[in-house]
């Protein structure tokens, strides 16, 4: 079954547990958590006190997305705040087996992020060792970008590099996903689907879940 994961960057702060509540009655199993530091991404968003917030208002997965340097520093505050799965970035973390082991002795899932211009075989040593692989589908920072196209072969790529290291990794998309792609995202072989925009900046937040996740399970059936 193919996994939508709002991300509440795009959400509105005046609400946010109530539209954390909608989205969770619209069928998101996950709730995506965009943490950036204004240094390794050009932006500046939220820290576990949000990630503390989303934990009161729903006992959805947690899945915090560490757009950060230095992600090591701060895996217990996230673990503590309620993350459920920590993903840091490839291109931030210069010893990522360690930082992956250090996020997994928590006793919490733990993923690798890449950035669209980072080829996949940098991440092929630790693909055995990590729960989720996310692959930006826009330059990370902001919500409301295009979808990089280039991420249809790249997922095609990675669904190849799972067989051959026979990997239990869930291959999650992020950045642009829309009623538009999701059903092509899906049929390349993306198991779990960011959504910000698409989701949050509608007046149908739970409709807007609601299809998302027939989309992407028509692709799933169809996949390519
Ligand atoms: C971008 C974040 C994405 C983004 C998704 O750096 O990692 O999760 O918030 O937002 P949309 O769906 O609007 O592109
Ligand atoms: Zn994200």
């Amino acid at each position: 079954m193919p996994i939508i994961a709002p991300s509440i960057l795009a959400a509105d702060y005046t609400q946010l547990g109530h539209e954390i509540e909608q989205a969770a009655e619209g069928g998101a199993e996950w709730i995506h958590c965009d943490v950036m530091d204004g240094h390794f991404v050009p932006n500046l968003s939220m820290g576990p006190v949000i990630v503390k917030a989303a934990r009161k208002a729903t006992d959805r997965f947690l899945d915090v997305h560490l757009m950060i340097y230095h992600p090591d520093h701060y895996i217990s505050d996230f673990v503590d705040a309620g993350a459920n799965q920590i993903t840091v970035h490839y291109e931030a973390v210069p010893h990522l087996h360690r930082c992956i082991q250090e996020i997994h002795s928590h006793g919490i899932k733990a993923g690798v992020a890449i950035n669209p211009a980072t080829a996949l075989q940098n991440i092929e040593p630790i693909l055995p060792y990590v729960d989720l692989v996310l692959v930006m589908s826009v330059n990370p920072g902001y919500g409301g970008q295009e979808f990089i196209d280039q991420t249809y072969e790249r997922l095609h790529e990675l669904v190849g590099m799972r067989q051959k290291v026979h990997g239990k990794f869930l291959i999650e998309v992020d950045g642009g996903i829309t009623q538009k792609n999701i059903e092509h995202i899906s049929r390349c072989g993306a198991d779990v689907f960011v959504a910000g925009s698409s989701v949050f900046h509608t007046d149908q937040i739970r409709d807007s879940v609601r299809s998302l996740h027939s989309l992407a399970s028509t692709g799933k059936q169809f996949l390519v």
